[in-house]
Protein backbone atom coordinates (compact mmCIF):
# COMPACT_ATOMS: atom_id res chain seq x y z
CA UNK A 1 0.00 0.00 0.00
CA UNK A 2 1.75 3.73 -0.85
CA UNK A 3 0.05 5.23 2.31
CA UNK A 4 0.48 4.68 6.05
CA UNK A 5 -2.96 5.23 6.47
CA UNK A 6 -4.12 2.30 3.86
CA UNK A 7 -1.95 -0.13 5.91
CA UNK A 8 -3.32 1.16 9.05
CA UNK A 9 -6.80 0.13 7.72
CA UNK A 10 -5.52 -3.44 6.46
CA UNK A 11 -4.11 -4.24 9.44
CA UNK A 12 -7.46 -3.09 11.68
CA UNK A 13 -9.53 -5.59 9.30
CA UNK A 14 -7.24 -8.03 9.11
CA UNK A 15 -7.15 -8.40 13.34
CA UNK A 16 -10.70 -8.38 13.01
CA UNK A 17 -11.03 -11.03 10.81
CA UNK A 18 -9.29 -13.37 12.89
CA UNK A 19 -11.11 -12.64 15.75
CA UNK A 20 -14.75 -13.26 13.19
CA UNK A 21 -12.85 -16.25 12.80
CA UNK A 22 -12.55 -17.15 16.09
CA UNK A 23 -16.01 -16.04 17.21
CA UNK A 24 -17.81 -18.54 14.18
CA UNK A 25 -15.72 -21.26 15.51
CA UNK A 26 -17.01 -21.37 18.55
CA UNK A 27 -20.22 -20.88 17.72
CA UNK A 28 -19.93 -24.20 15.37
CA UNK A 29 -18.23 -25.80 18.43
CA UNK A 30 -21.57 -24.63 20.77
CA UNK A 31 -23.80 -25.26 18.50
CA UNK A 32 -22.26 -28.95 17.92
CA UNK A 33 -20.48 -30.31 20.94
CA UNK A 34 -22.25 -33.25 22.81
CA UNK A 35 -24.35 -33.56 19.72
CA UNK A 36 -23.95 -37.69 18.96
CA UNK A 37 -23.32 -39.03 15.36
CA UNK A 38 -26.75 -39.62 14.61
CA UNK A 39 -27.89 -36.41 15.27
CA UNK A 40 -25.46 -34.86 13.28
CA UNK A 41 -25.98 -37.03 10.25
CA UNK A 42 -29.74 -36.05 10.62
CA UNK A 43 -28.79 -33.44 10.29
CA UNK A 44 -26.49 -33.17 6.94
CA UNK A 45 -23.62 -33.51 8.91
CA UNK A 46 -22.94 -37.18 8.45
CA UNK A 47 -19.78 -36.33 5.88
CA UNK A 48 -18.63 -33.91 8.07
CA UNK A 49 -18.65 -35.60 11.01
CA UNK A 50 -17.18 -38.50 9.32
CA UNK A 51 -13.82 -36.57 7.87
CA UNK A 52 -13.77 -34.45 11.21
CA UNK A 53 -15.79 -35.24 13.71
CA UNK A 54 -17.15 -32.10 15.52
CA UNK A 55 -13.82 -30.60 15.39
CA UNK A 56 -13.80 -26.84 13.75
CA UNK A 57 -12.30 -27.04 10.37
CA UNK A 58 -12.60 -24.72 7.97
CA UNK A 59 -14.29 -24.98 4.92
CA UNK A 60 -17.22 -23.42 2.62
CA UNK A 61 -20.26 -24.86 3.14
CA UNK A 62 -20.78 -27.13 0.28
CA UNK A 63 -17.36 -29.20 2.14
CA UNK A 64 -14.80 -27.34 0.11
CA UNK A 65 -11.71 -26.97 2.41
CA UNK A 66 -10.25 -23.71 3.24
CA UNK A 67 -7.06 -22.79 1.30
CA UNK A 68 -5.14 -20.04 -0.08
CA UNK A 69 -6.58 -19.87 -3.26
CA UNK A 70 -9.17 -18.23 -1.74
CA UNK A 71 -7.53 -15.46 -1.16
CA UNK A 72 -6.98 -13.03 -4.71
CA UNK A 73 -3.65 -11.13 -4.31
CA UNK A 74 -2.22 -8.85 -8.09
CA UNK A 75 0.07 -6.90 -6.09
CA UNK A 76 -1.42 -3.86 -7.57
CA UNK A 77 -3.13 -1.78 -4.81
CA UNK A 78 -6.10 -0.94 -6.40
CA UNK A 79 -6.83 -4.45 -7.92
CA UNK A 80 -6.26 -5.65 -4.00
CA UNK A 81 -8.62 -3.09 -3.05
CA UNK A 82 -11.26 -3.91 -5.18
CA UNK A 83 -10.92 -7.62 -4.70
CA UNK A 84 -11.47 -6.74 -0.77
CA UNK A 85 -14.85 -4.68 -1.30
CA UNK A 86 -15.86 -7.67 -3.38
CA UNK A 87 -15.20 -10.48 -0.64
CA UNK A 88 -16.43 -7.90 1.71
CA UNK A 89 -19.87 -7.91 -0.22
CA UNK A 90 -19.64 -11.85 -0.38
CA UNK A 91 -19.15 -12.06 3.24
CA UNK A 92 -22.30 -9.94 3.72
CA UNK A 93 -24.29 -12.09 1.48
CA UNK A 94 -23.20 -15.36 3.22
CA UNK A 95 -24.14 -13.94 6.68
CA UNK A 96 -27.45 -13.06 5.45
CA UNK A 97 -27.89 -16.74 4.10
CA UNK A 98 -26.65 -18.44 7.35
CA UNK A 99 -29.36 -16.04 8.87
CA UNK A 100 -32.10 -17.27 6.89
CA UNK A 101 -31.07 -21.00 7.90
CA UNK A 102 -31.05 -19.86 11.71
CA UNK A 103 -34.88 -19.74 11.50
CA UNK A 104 -35.38 -18.65 15.10
CA UNK A 105 -31.95 -19.06 17.03
CA UNK A 106 -31.76 -15.72 18.61
CA UNK A 107 -28.34 -17.00 20.06
CA UNK A 108 -27.17 -17.84 16.71
CA UNK A 109 -28.89 -15.39 14.36
CA UNK A 110 -27.59 -12.20 17.05
CA UNK A 111 -23.30 -12.82 16.39
CA UNK A 112 -24.16 -13.47 12.96
CA UNK A 113 -25.90 -10.29 12.62
CA UNK A 114 -23.16 -8.34 14.49
CA UNK A 115 -20.63 -10.23 11.82
CA UNK A 116 -22.70 -9.11 8.92
CA UNK A 117 -22.82 -5.58 10.42
CA UNK A 118 -18.74 -5.66 10.60
CA UNK A 119 -18.73 -7.09 7.14
CA UNK A 120 -20.45 -3.44 6.21
CA UNK A 121 -18.04 -1.54 7.71
CA UNK A 122 -14.83 -3.42 6.18
CA UNK A 123 -16.48 -2.66 2.94
CA UNK A 124 -16.68 1.25 3.70
CA UNK A 125 -13.48 1.45 5.68
CA UNK A 126 -11.80 -0.47 2.22
CA UNK A 127 -13.49 2.03 0.57
CA UNK A 128 -11.83 4.43 2.53
CA UNK A 129 -8.29 2.70 1.92
CA UNK A 130 -8.95 2.73 -2.07
CA UNK A 131 -10.04 6.66 -1.66
CA UNK A 132 -7.07 7.30 -0.15
CA UNK A 133 -4.67 5.32 -2.75
CA UNK A 134 -6.14 6.92 -5.92
CA UNK A 135 -5.56 10.23 -4.13
CA UNK A 136 -1.72 9.55 -3.45
CA UNK A 137 -1.19 7.66 -6.51
CA UNK A 138 -2.98 10.93 -7.99
CA UNK A 139 -0.41 13.29 -6.09
CA UNK A 140 2.22 14.99 -8.21
CA UNK A 141 5.84 14.58 -7.80
CA UNK A 142 7.84 16.98 -5.73
CA UNK A 143 11.76 16.66 -6.30
CA UNK A 144 13.90 18.87 -4.11
CA UNK A 145 17.11 19.61 -4.89
CA UNK A 146 19.88 21.12 -3.02
CA UNK A 147 22.16 22.91 -5.37
CA UNK A 148 24.44 24.61 -3.18
CA UNK A 149 25.79 21.69 -2.40
CA UNK A 150 26.48 21.11 -5.76
CA UNK A 151 29.82 23.06 -6.14
FE1 LIG B 1 -14.74 -8.41 6.61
Amino acid sequence: MPDQKSKAILNDIGTEELAHLEMVGTIVHQLTDGVDAKTLEEAGLGAYYTDHGVGVYPQAAAGWPWNAATIAVKGDPIADLQEDLAAEQKARATYEKLIDLCKDDQDVIDPLRFLREREVVHFQRFGEALRGVQDKLAEKKFYMNNNNNCR
